[in-house]
């Protein structure tokens, strides 16, 4: 169900134009990664790294998905502001306490559009020397130029639209959003 007028004003006006992943998608899909994660990682000590902001709800849905011992901690960057498109500029606003050397560090991501925060993040964590190192995004637009590491595991690939909802944001609104919807 799309946002009330009422609610829309208390998301700067900006309207959702169409759903694009509705809720069972998204809960069927999260359902098949978690058994993909559970079968690769037969041994080892295992880090779910969530990148926050956007990943909070992915993240909380995929770990109850994934059958074996593992450890969740957090990173925080941030590249796009209140803008639709990437700065390029990522900061590291927190670093995840958890010891990553010698474990298989899984980074989860909501989504890869111009790839620049996991590059960044990629060439960060492996001068953690951590046993194996891969991502897990939710959505891949497969518009980057050039990819550090290319995710190993991806739920769905995303139009090159704008999208909100389940973690992700337009100037920090609608992320609250059972599905993943489109922005006009
Ligand atoms: C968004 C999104 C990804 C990143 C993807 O994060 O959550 O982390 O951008 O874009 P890229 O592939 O072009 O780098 P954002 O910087 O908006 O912060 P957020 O996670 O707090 O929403």
């Amino acid at each position: 169900m799309l946002p009330s007028t009422a609610q829309l004003r208390q998301t700067g006006g900006r309207e959702l134009k169409r759903i694009v992943f509705d809720e069972e998608t998204i809960a069927e899909r999260v359902r098949e990664l978690g058994r993909e994660i559970t079968a690769a990682y037969p041994d080892g000590d295992l880090v779910v790294l969530g990148l926050l902001k956007g990943s909070f709800i992915f993240l909380s849905d995929l770990v109850r998905r994934i059958e074996r011992p593992l450890q969740v901690d957090f990173i925080v960057a941030s590249s796009y502001g209140e803008g639709t498109v990437s700065s390029g500029n990522v900061r590291l606003v927190y670093d995840p306490e958890t010891e990553l050397a010698g474990k298989h560090i899984l980074l989860v991501e909501d989504i890869i559009d111009t790839g620049k925060t996991l590059n960044k993040l990629v060439t960060l964590l492996r001068q953690r020397r951590p046993r194996s190192l891969e991502i897990c995004a939710l959505l891949h637009k497969h518009v980057a130029n050039y990819l550090e590491l290319e995710a190993k595991i991806v739920g769905l690939d995303a139009p090159t639209l704008f999208l909100v909802g389940y973690g992700l944001d337009h100037a920090e609104n609608f992320r609250h959003l059972p599905y993943i919807a489109s922005l006009t």
